[in-house]
């Protein structure tokens, strides 16, 4: 009997996750692999472009919900992926991530009493102020499996009580993701597009809530760009593009000295971007992971992270957004005094997606 596994992507951070499950998936001939995009993002650069650059299969289905409040969001895919389950009765869902498509998608399946796997799972900022924090821990707490992709993850998920039998330690999908796409990440070269050398120059991602959604704090962070001494490019999220729109900001935006402001970056060519950088500023989750995956400087333009191993072992460094901290950091990359990356780092991105598949497959009778 045939098995059906749908793992559902819908923000820009889950395709990259859901390309080497899909790629193990389908060494099991017994296992159908079927892709279910939400439309959470929905702009090409934000999603068509990675399935293209990821070798990705195109979605069976595609649920077109776009933007919203938060509730108007989550329910909306509620509504459409309940269609989906009731009509393609999936085995399992396989869930990835922290955003709102993560957990609605979860909460769907276990309400029709499918079992639902959580790739990163356990991963806590402890800051409930930011929405992926509530997605983390709900869809921890129904999920069947839970795949873990730091140490940090198993004790987090033990201090709440979850089933230490349902919870694997498997290592971070995100950096197999970029070891699988490295020969054309190398070859790539996208510095030389923007007319820059390799190791000149800044690369910049900010797009969280805390930091762009307050023109305070929008204008701290151009304030902070200010204070970069090299080249800098800023592939810009719609959301900050929104909010300088709003809030009047601009102008200042583009009159930061040295700033090229450009649109979304595909998979490829912005982790080529960021391997040709002197150091990276952004207050994304894998950015971190990636950063040090190249062990090169990261300033994490946030007060707390659910990565810790990032700062522990890798070359992250928790900034937020104080200026102070921030010049001596850059006065300490410019003379080479950062720290390096362990090995561990590299370590955590083997195999990560045979073993969670391997799990998955075998929770489902199939070897
Ligand atoms: C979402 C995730 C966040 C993740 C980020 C990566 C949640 C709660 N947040 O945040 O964890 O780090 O994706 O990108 O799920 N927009 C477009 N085109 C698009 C997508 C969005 O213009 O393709 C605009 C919309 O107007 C929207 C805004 O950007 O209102 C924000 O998008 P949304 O999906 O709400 O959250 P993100 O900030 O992208």
């Amino acid at each position: 009997m045939q098995i059906k596994v749908i793992s559902v992507v819908g923000a820009r951070p889950n395709f990259m996750k859901v390309a080497p499950l899909e790629r193990e998936f389908r060494k099991y001939g017994r296992i159908s692999h079927v892709i279910v995009h939400t439309g959470q993002h929905y702009d090409k650069e934000m999603s068509e472009v990675f399935f293209d650059q990821l070798g990705l299969p195109r979605p069976e289905r595609h649920l077109g919900v776009g933007s919203g409040g938060h509730g108007e969001m989550t329910g909306k895919i509620m509504i459409e992926f309940e269609k989906v389950c009731l009509e393609l009765k999936p085995d399992m869902v396989v869930v990835v991530g922290d955003v709102n498509s993560t957990i609605a998608a979860s909460l769907v399946a276990r309400k029709l009493a499918i079992p639902v796997a959580h790739v990163e799972a356990g991963l806590r900022s402890f800051d409930e102020t930011m929405p992926e924090e509530l997605n983390r821990r709900l869809t921890d707490c129904l999920s069947n499996l839970l795949f873990v992709s730091e140490p940090s993850g198993v004790e987090n998920l033990r201090r709440e009580g979850i089933d230490m039998s349902r919870v694997h330690l498997v290592g971070d999908i995100m950096l197999e993701t970029l070891r699988m796409c490295l020969p054309q990440i190398q070859e790539r070269e996208r510095w030389k597009d923007f007319g820059l050398k390799k190791g000149s120059y800044a690369l910049v991602t900010l797009h969280r809530p805390s930091n762009v959604d307050e023109p305070r704090s929008l204008e701290e962070v151009i304030e902070i760009l200010n204070l970069l001494p090299y080249p800098t490019i800023f592939p810009i999220h719609p959301r900050t593009v929104k909010r300088l729109d709003e809030f009047n900001l601009k102008n200042k935006m583009e009159s930061v000295r040295g700033l090229k402001l450009v649109r979304p970056e595909a998979y490829i060519d912005f982790l080529s971007l960021m391997q040709g950088s002197a150091l990276v500023l952004s207050d994304s989750g894998s950015v971190q992971s990636e950063a040090s995956f190249f062990s090169l400087p990261c300033l994490v333009c946030r007060e707390n992270t659910e990565r810790p191993i990032y700062l522990e072992q890798g070359t992250s460094v928790l900034v937020g957004r104080n200026r102070e901290r921030i010049k001596e950091l850059l006065t300490r990359i410019e003379k080479g005094e950062y720290r390096h990356s362990s090995r561990l780092i590299e370590e955590l991105g083997m195999n990560v997606a045979a073993k969670t598949t391997k799990i998955i497959a075998e929770s489902l009778g199939v070897s």
